[in-house]
């Protein structure tokens, strides 16, 4: 049996319970036969070299945790440079936002190759080696460069845009070049395989061979649709531990009189908090019986800080939140209430739970595993209402939400109202629906699926 060799920038420790789904689900994957996860420590070196960084290893049951430091000027320019100012808002078709700076790109690539030559000497001949995330394209051509010649395959968590958005970065060829290095290549959607599909047909010649494989530069790559999914038995689990269960009793206590809406993220551009909250405004002028009986809470925890765009981001949501509580708000009721960190993710599924209404309307999404724990943490028997963004990777999924167009802020205040309306007869039939969906599709599955086909 080959071992796994998962490389991500981030890693978690599976030994650490509810880690989250993605952590979970690659932690179960390695610990089956042992394995490597390797990527970056989290340590920044103020005056380290460019391109050098020292390797950490520590054993966590059968799986084996190696890391790299990066100094500061690797660190900015490959992760907050490359990574999140150029990468992260084209890939999210936000042409707008990104920052083309030339001097990135240099550490974007050291910082891979870096990674690359660290890696090599721990590989065995026939591990299968699986690269996580836009922070490490050229990953696998930085280890062929030094002769790796085992399987290797690629996720791409978020989405893959169009090739004329894809074309305006001005390494757009070498990005997808690099993508030829990997003999699978996985993505969440139809939507972003396709436009891989599309951009390796027209701009480098590539030769679709049939509907997943495609071959260009010499080799070739298969491509496919992987939805993410998460743990949902753990989730369920984790909805009647202690922690969530006391959340929802202080909860429900605290809103008894109220019916609460709910939104959960990382406070990112592309979980379109501002629209979001312009469609509450919205719903609060256009339906008034809401004035006084329904509260917004919106946790958005702290992300990218370093970057000019999400602390404007971060300022334009605490005014907006500040205009609508005090335009509406009474002595006795709030209508917004913002709260700037994370939860704890075992007293998270009791907050999901007492919610009437999710709110997951980002403007571009890779998948939102948001949406699939909400539901995940219901009570079947009178569960919440799920309002979705059609531009979340998860729409092409859960057509059962109540599916919306997050720019269109009075077709999204319309559709909270319909979810606070809902009848529970049809409130239990999308549910149960939904259920069905994410259990069929969890992070098992897509682990499993993935690994048989990088594994041929
Ligand atoms: P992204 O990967 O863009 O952050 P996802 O919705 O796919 O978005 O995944 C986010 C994960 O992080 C989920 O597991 C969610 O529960 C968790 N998370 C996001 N925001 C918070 C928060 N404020 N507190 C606790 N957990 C959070
Ligand atoms: O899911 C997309 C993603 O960028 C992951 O790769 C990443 O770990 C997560 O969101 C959080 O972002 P960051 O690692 O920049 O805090």
């Amino acid at each position: 049996m080959s071992r796994l060799v998962v490389v991500s920038n981030r890693l978690a420790d599976p030994r650490k319970t509810a880690a989250g789904g993605l952590a979970v689900a690659l932690g179960d994957a390695l610990s089956v036969n042992g394995g490597l996860w390797f990527g970056w420590s989290g340590t920044i070196v103020e005056d380290g070299a460019p391109g050098e960084g020292e390797v950490h290893t520590q054993q966590a049951g059968n799986v084996t945790l190696a890391t790299v430091d990066l100094c500061k000027e690797d660190h900015d320019s490959y992760y907050l440079g490359y990574s999140n100012g150029v990468l992260w808002p084209v890939f999210h078709y936000r042409l707008d936002l990104a920052d083309f700076d030339a001097g990135y790109i240099g550490g974007y690539r050291r910082v891979n190759q870096l990674m690359a030559r660290k890696l090599m000497p721990m590989l065995q001949p026939d591990d299968i080696i699986w690269v996580h995330d836009y922070h490490l394209i050229p990953f696998a051509a930085e280890l062929r460069a030094m002769g790796c010649k085992n399987r290797i395959g690629f996720f791409l968590h978020i989405p893959l845009p169009p090739p004329l958005i894809l074309a305006a970065i001005p390494q757009h060829e070498w990005l997808i070049r690099s993508l030829f290095a990997y003999d699978v290549l996985g993505f969440q959607t139809q939507y972003d395989v396709d436009h891989f599909s599309r951009y390796a047909r027209k701009e480098v010649g590539a030769e679709a061979l049939n509907e997943h494989e495609f071959r260009a530069f010499g080799r070739t790559v298969h491509a496919q649709a992987f939805p993410i999914g998460i743990d949902v038995d753990e989730f369920v689990a984790l909805a009647d531990g202690k922690e969530a269960r006391e959340m929802f009793d202080r909860m429900a206590v605290e809103y008894s009189r109220r019916r609460l809406l709910l939104g959960v993220e990382r406070l990112d551009y592309s979980k379109g908090l501002p629209h979001r909250l312009r469609a509450f405004r919205q719903l609060l002028r256009q339906y008034p019986e809401n004035l006084g009986s329904s509260t917004l809470i919106q946790i958005a925890s702290p992300s990218r800080e370093a970057l000019d765009t999400y602390s404007g981001l971060r300022q334009e949501l605490e005014s907006l939140c500040g205009s609508i509580n005090g335009d509406f708000g009474e002595l006795d009721w709030m209508p917004v209430r913002y709260i700037h960190r994370n939860v704890a993710r075992k007293r998270l599924p009791g907050l999901y739970r007492v919610a009437s209404v999710a709110l997951v309307t980002p403007l571009r999404d890779g998948m939102n595993l948001v949406a699939k724990e909400f539901i995940a943490a219901q009570d079947p028997e009178d569960p919440g209402v799920l309002v979705l963004s059609r531009f979340a990777g998860a729409a092409e999924q859960l057509e059962e939400a109540l599916l919306v167009n997050p720019y269109d802020t009075f077709g999204t205040a319309e559709s909270i109202q319909q979810a606070l309306q809902m009848p529970l007869a049809e409130r239990q039939r999308r549910h149960q629906q939904l259920l069905a969906r994410i259990r069929e599709q969890d992070v098992h599955w897509w682990c499993r699926t993935y690994l048989e086909a990088l594994t041929g």
